[in-house]
């Protein structure tokens, strides 16, 4: 189901999500070749310190929330896919899994120190608008880190290409939920490069953004500051 805008609505990605939740460690393990918790692991690093009250919006099936906790974070988890949560939830007892939409946050202004997304922002029907409400939740001087799979440049492209156009859609096939593996080099291909998702940071009203490449520049790590209460004003 196709939206004007090239993306899926909002129901037909959590749907997806649903249907695709029995494999979806196991796929990213596969599709990353491990790499992917290391990359976690980083993008916490960055934003959360021991303490910090933490969100990890569109959190799925876990990983990022616990990583997050792992770091001495007290966390929240949120995503809107009930077959992703079931599967995040055995994964701890003290990280709040919340089922709700990352456009409409049911949080306050500022309530958060930090907050994190892996994977999840390129599947948000408005993006400009998703990180706005981050910036929302967070508080002023608070900081956000967004793990992105992005398109590599040089030698790495062509081998990128065959990986996500050929191999992953392929892998799905042979697993539940075949058509969102499909989805998948179609979302990459029309998110915006990791340039453009620095610009629309600052649009969204982030200060400091900058990002780092990863996995040979098929993921981007992007680390931004909510203002502090002084330079929002201004
Ligand atoms: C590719 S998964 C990423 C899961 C996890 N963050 C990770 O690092 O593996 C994207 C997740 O975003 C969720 N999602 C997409 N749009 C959402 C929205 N508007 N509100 C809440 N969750 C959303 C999906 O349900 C899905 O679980």
């Amino acid at each position: 189901m196709s939206h004007a805008s090239g993306t899926l609505a909002p129901d037909a990605v959590r749907g997806m999500f649903d249907r695709i939740a029995p494999v979806y460690d196991v796929m990213n393990r596969l599709m990353t070749v491990g790499l992917d918790q290391r990359w976690r692991r980083l993008a916490v690093s960055e934003v959360v310190w021991p303490g910090d009250r933490v969100l990890d919006a569109c959190c799925g099936t876990g990983d990022l929330a616990l990583a997050a906790e792992q770091r001495g974070g007290r966390v929240v988890g949120l995503d809107f896919s009930e077959q992703m949560l079931e599967r995040a939830r055995p994964k701890s007892g003290t990280i709040e899994w919340v089922r709700g939409d990352a456009l409409a946050l049911p949080f306050g202004e500022g309530e958060f120190d930090a907050a994190t997304v892996g994977f999840g922002v390129r599947n948000l029907e408005d993006l400009e608008g998703g990180l706005r409400e981050l910036r929302r939740v967070l508080r002023p001087g608070g900081k956000v880190a967004v793990l992105e799979i992005t398109r590599p440049r040089g030698l790495l492209r062509p081998l990128f290409q065959i990986w996500f156009e050929v191999f992953v859609p392929l892998a799905g096939r042979v697993l539940p939920g075949g058509e969102a593996y499909t989805y998948l080099p179609a979302s990459v291909r029309r998110f915006p490069g990791a340039e453009d998702l620095s610009a629309l940071l600052e649009r969204a009203g982030f200060e400091s953004v900058r990002f780092r490449l990863l996995g040979g520049g098929i993921v981007a790590l992007h680390v931004a500051r909510r203002p502090s209460e002084v330079e929002d004003a201004s």
